[in-house]
């Protein structure tokens, strides 16, 4: 039976988000059926909403989510009914190369990207009854989803929502940019551009592995406080400090590792100046379509220094996922600290203009 849910849906152009009934339709094979707990509101949704990535629309927002198996669609073997989980905004095929090699986070199978399940199709309609896109596949600011059964991925029930939606993105990327892409070794020194939910959760993973220093730059003052209460031994405060030179001061002339985690090329030029020599700067922040950066090729030939692109930290949603979860239910990582604001589906506007003001730690979406 299709039900009714409230969702957040971006018309496609300007940067507000209405609150509509979508039908949801019942999952078809493969597909799964959730009735999401809590939707975070990531920094990637708000590209979406600032023009600065296209997709097709009219779309549900949202790809940071959790809730619980409401339904699944025939021959679904991988989660029941009753199962708490975590979305993971691409579902890995299963069969391409990438994921024959165990590296699902650059599986070429998945139309996550295009908003589309695997067969082609999105479950969603609107009023008029036309197609409706999930972001990512998942479209998790809404009551509802149906997402590919690879999408879902179960956890311990232990696991409030709210912490395990922010699983679904910013503790993945941020963590697994730490573990997974640079494999940063205890007593290695780190610097971390922007503590934004997903910059913050680069400190927690750095503080995990036992980095030290691990100096956390941001523009406000209460980001960086947020830092420090996750493990940041020093902090520097961009536009009142000169970064470069405050980083290399702490780091005793360059950091083993620089994280940018902003997405703007002014500060992702930075990276090979804040690194020591035969260092690795890891780039987390997403800039948009279409940006270049300038960088010193031969600075950076001559002192081996390494630049690695890390999407979705590495992850492999179904090691990833439960792994992070049982680290925050063991208080290795301190995930709650993450989750500054719960608001309502009818809240998320104002949420997204506090995250453009460089505001909140992160809100969370939370649903009855
Ligand atoms: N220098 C230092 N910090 C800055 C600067 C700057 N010039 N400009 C912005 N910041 C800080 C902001 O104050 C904020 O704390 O960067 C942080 C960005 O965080 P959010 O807007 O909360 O975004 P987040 O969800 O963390 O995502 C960050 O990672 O995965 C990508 O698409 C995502 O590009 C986005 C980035
Ligand atoms: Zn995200």
């Amino acid at each position: 039976m299709p039900r009714t849910a409230r969702a957040a849906v971006h018309a496609g152009t300007g940067d507000r988000l209405e609150i509509r009934p979508v039908t949801v339709a019942d999952p078809g094979p493969g597909e799964v059926l959730v009735r999401l707990g809590a939707s975070g509101v990531c920094g990637s949704d708000r590209h979406v909403l600032d023009g600065e990535w296209h997709l097709p629309s009219p779309t549900v927002m949202g790809h940071e989510g959790a809730g619980v198996v409401e339904a699944v669609g025939p021959g679904v073997q991988d989660v029941a009914v009753g199962d708490h989980v975590v979305l993971s905004w691409y579902y890995p095929c299963r069969r391409c190369r990438a994921c024959a090699q165990g590296k699902a986070w650059a599986c070429t199978g998945t139309r996550s990207g295009e908003c589309l399940l695997p067969d082609g199709s999105t479950r969603l309609t609107g009023e008029d009854g036309g197609t409706v896109y999930p972001y990512l596949a998942l479209g998790t600011m809404a009551e509802y989803a149906v997402v590919a059964e690879s999408a879902a991925v179960r956890i311990p029930a232990e696991v409030p929502f709210d912490v395990a939606s922010l699983i679904g993105c910013s503790i993945t990327t941020g963590v697994g940019a730490v573990v997974n892409n640079a494999r940063v070794p205890a007593g290695a020194s780190a610097v971390v551009l922007g503590c934004g939910g997903v910059g913050l959760a680069v400190v927690m993973g750095l503080a995990l592995v036992g980095a030290d220093p691990v100096v956390a730059v941001d523009t406000s003052e209460e980001k960086l406080a947020a830092a420090r209460s996750f493990g940041a031994t020093s902090t520097v405060r961009a536009g009142a400090e000169d970064v470069p030179a405050r980083v290399r001061e702490l780091t005793d002339g360059g950091a083993d590792f620089a994280f940018e985690v902003i997405g703007r090329t002014e500060t992702i030029e930075q990276v090979p100046g804040l690194l020591a020599t035969a260092g690795t700067g890891v780039l987390v922040g997403l800039p948009a379509e279409g940006q270049k950066v300038a960088i010193d090729v031969l600075e950076l030939a001559e002192s081996g220094k390494t630049l690695v692109g890390s999407n979705y930290g590495g992850a492999v949603p179904s090691i990833d996922f439960p792994r992070l979860a049982r680290l925050y239910l063991d208080g290795r990582l301190p995930l709650d600290g993450l989750v500054s604001h719960r608001v309502r589906l009818d809240e998320v506007n104002e949420a997204f203009d506090a995250m453009r003001a460089g505001e909140r730690t992160r809100s969370v979406v939370v649903f009855d």
